[in-house]
């Protein structure tokens, strides 16, 4: 069950020996890395908790930079550090920059409580919401971003690769990155300089060394990595708060009938699972896991997959209410954390949402205070 003060999400429900497994990853998803224990040399935090904050959104203290990707043929800055900055470092070491001519984007931490329903949605569920915004009248025109996957992580249940050997993503900002492995692999590797048996090299700066041609012995062991990945895929879903209160309900209709919820899609359902608490459910995560065009406001000049430069993924809404209570107080939405309230958020809907967005600017003040009401109770 969520904690309704901090939001901290417990696990569905686990026979004992998983209830075991849950409480080692969860434990090593809050500590804190050293150097002694695998730190970097270049990071960009010292732990997953830093970042992802009671499982929930994160701070721009912790905001991750990546660059040099500017289209689908691959990150032209990969012998120069690509893709990610590591805007920390040991001592002795020459901080890393972006290299001139990158560009570059800023990616504040999203929630990571329920990823484990998001892995588990079957790529024909994706496929059909992709295939119902082809006759969307306010204009969406979400897709799938198909991407390759790295050679460790096994096709999930019912996947449906493209002609080129490519498969629907899913996790990350633009939705580049395949399952909870790769991404907990890459968040190890990238994000705290913890290298893995899938991901067993270092990363570097190429102003200090030529990039290192050998693995490194992993830094965490595999069963370590395991627990980590059990423990985000295992995390409860927020549960939404006052769902009976009239205001919220009426402001959930709203959000249906201007057209959010073509995007930021209420229901989904899992397929099977091993894990009984994860297969066959319906879960309210407010995502269609699709990349949208999101009008040039959005566009960083920076991208991954085959998400071209100004798309982003639905974010889920899920767990919005809970946020600033995690991040003193305040909002830091968006793919960067620039939006600092969730009307600064919805003002910042162009492209393929602006339809929606100028319908929410038209409703009454108590129109949109429901429909706020309503996203504050997710
Ligand atoms: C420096 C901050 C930072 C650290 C440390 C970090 N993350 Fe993240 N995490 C992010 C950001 C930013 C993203 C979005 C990345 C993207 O768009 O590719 C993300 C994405 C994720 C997602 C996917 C969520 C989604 O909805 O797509 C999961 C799961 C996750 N991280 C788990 C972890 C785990 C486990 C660790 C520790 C091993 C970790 N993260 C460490 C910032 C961080
Ligand atoms: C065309 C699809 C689409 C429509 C329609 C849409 N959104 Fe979004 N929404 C997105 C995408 C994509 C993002 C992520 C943008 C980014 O990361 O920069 C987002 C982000 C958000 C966020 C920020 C969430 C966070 O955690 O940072 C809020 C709040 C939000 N939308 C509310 C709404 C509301 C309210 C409406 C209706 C007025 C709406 N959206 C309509 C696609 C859409």
């Amino acid at each position: 069950m969520i904690n309704p003060t901090n939001g901290l999400c417990g696990p569905v429900n686990l026979t004992n020996d998983q209830t075991l497994l849950f409480s080692k990853g969860n434990d090593q998803f809050f500590a804190n890395r050293t150097a002694s224990t695998g730190l970097g040399p270049y990071f960009v935090a010292t732990g997953c908790g830093s970042c992802h904050s009671s499982d929930n959104r994160g701070h721009p203290f912790t905001i991750l930079t990546r660059f040099g990707q500017t289209d689908s043929t691959g990150n032209k800055f990969l012998s120069q550090g690509g893709p990610q900055l590591g805007s920390a470092n040991l001592p002795g070491l020459t901080p890393e920059q972006i290299p001139a001519g990158a560009t570059s984007t800023r990616l504040i931490a999203p929630i990571t409580a329920g990823v484990g329903f998001l892995e588990l949605v079957p790529d024909s569920a994706i496929l059909a919401m992709a295939a119902a915004n082809c006759n969307n009248p306010d204009g969406v025109r979400g897709h799938p971003n198909y991407n390759t996957i790295p050679s460790y992580s096994m096709p999930l249940n019912g996947a449906i690769p493209r002609a080129d050997g490519k498969y629907i993503c899913r996790f990350g900002k633009k939705a580049a990155v395949y399952d909870l492995v790769e991404q907990v692999a890459a968040a190890y590797n990238h994000d705290m300089g913890i290298t893995s048996s899938f991901m067993p090299y270092n990363p570097y700066n190429y102003l200090d060394q030529a990039a290192p041609t050998a693995p490194s012995v992993p830094e965490i062991d595999n069963n370590t990595f395991n627990s980590v990945v059990f423990y985000v895929r295992c995390l409860q879903t927020p549960i939404q708060r006052n769902a009976g209160d009239a205001a919220i309900q009426n402001g959930g209709a709203l959000f249906v009938k201007i057209g959010c919820e073509v995007c930021h899609k209420q229901t989904l359902t899992t397929g099977y699972s091993s894990i009984a608490g994860l297969s066959h459910q319906a879960f309210h995560p407010f995502t269609d896991l699709l990349v949208h065009d999101m009008g040039p406001g959005l566009d960083d000049g920076y991208t991954e997959g085959n998400a071209k430069t100004a798309e982003w993924r639905t974010s889920p809404l899920w767990g919005l209410g809970l946020a600033p209570g995690v991040q003193g107080g305040s909002y830091y939405l968006m793919h960067d954390g620039r939006a600092h309230s969730i009307e600064q958020a919805i003002q910042m809907h162009a492209g393929e949402a602006s339809v929606s967005a100028g319908r929410f600017k038209a409703l009454s003040t108590t129109d949109q205070v429901a429909i706020l009401k309503f996203l504050k109770s997710l």
